[in-house]
């Protein structure tokens, strides 16, 4: 375990290797963020967004959460997300769960979990709306790492469901929204491959929020 006064020293070891590669490190990082990619994963300690990307400080804006959600109610994730889309132009959003994951894991125990019970209710959800394929899964692993995927997916259309990305892409093209699963075993990223577009066109019948009415409310399109 790396203790508390460590930490500093290694954070001075850090900032020696990064001005040792490109003297002028710091001064472009404290100029200004262009991160190309807003990425939604997991709390989890063991899915460290930049490192499983291979990015360096500047490249991905970063939301974490447990289990990954995008819950239409938090202000915080919303947030984040309208941030990325109107002032970052993001261009790519990825929801990034993982096997293995606590949250989920949690949320398929029938119990009362106390405080996190309003929480855990998303997943739970998850699992409603796609109790037939989950309930065939005899295999109980199988099914978590099966309702890990589905959640992914659910929250990945929770993201495309907001006015602010369904308006960005009308109008730029972008953001496209992508769902990932991580591997702890392997450390390989998984892409689930969601089709973002006919995602985005199937919900439209539901959550179109792109019409006139709702761009009479820009600043508040979530
Ligand atoms: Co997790």
């Amino acid at each position: 375990m790396v203790s508390y006064e460590q930490i500093f020293e290694k954070n001075r070891e850090w900032v020696a290797e990064m001005t040792a590669r490109d003297s002028e490190f710091f001064e472009k990082l404290a100029r200004d963020q262009t991160p190309d990619y807003l990425y939604i994963g997991c709390s989890d300690s063991r899915v460290p967004a930049n490192e499983i990307m291979g990015l360096e400080p500047g490249e991905v804006f970063v939301h974490r959460n447990v289990a990954n959600l995008v819950n239409n109610t938090d202000l915080n994730v919303l947030s984040v997300i309208n941030f990325a889309v109107k002032h970052l132009s993001v261009k790519h959003i990825i929801v990034c769960g993982h096997y293995n994951c606590g949250g989920v894991k949690a949320a398929m125990q029938p119990k009362d979990m106390g405080i996190l019970n309003p929480w855990l209710r998303n997943i739970r959800d998850v699992y409603r709306l796609h109790a037939d394929e989950l309930h065939s899964i005899t295999d109980e692993h199988e099914r978590y790492n099966r309702l890990v995927e589905l959640n992914v997916r659910e929250q990945a259309t929770n993201v495309i469901k907001t006015a602010g990305v369904q308006k960005s892409f009308r109008k730029k093209g972008y953001p496209v929204v992508h769902g990932w699963v991580f591997d702890l075993h392997t450390g390989i990223l998984k892409d689930l491959n969601i089709n973002f577009e006919a995602i985005l066109k199937d919900i439209q019948s539901i959550y179109d929020l792109t019409g006139i009415a709702s761009e009479i409310n820009e600043d508040f399109d979530n």
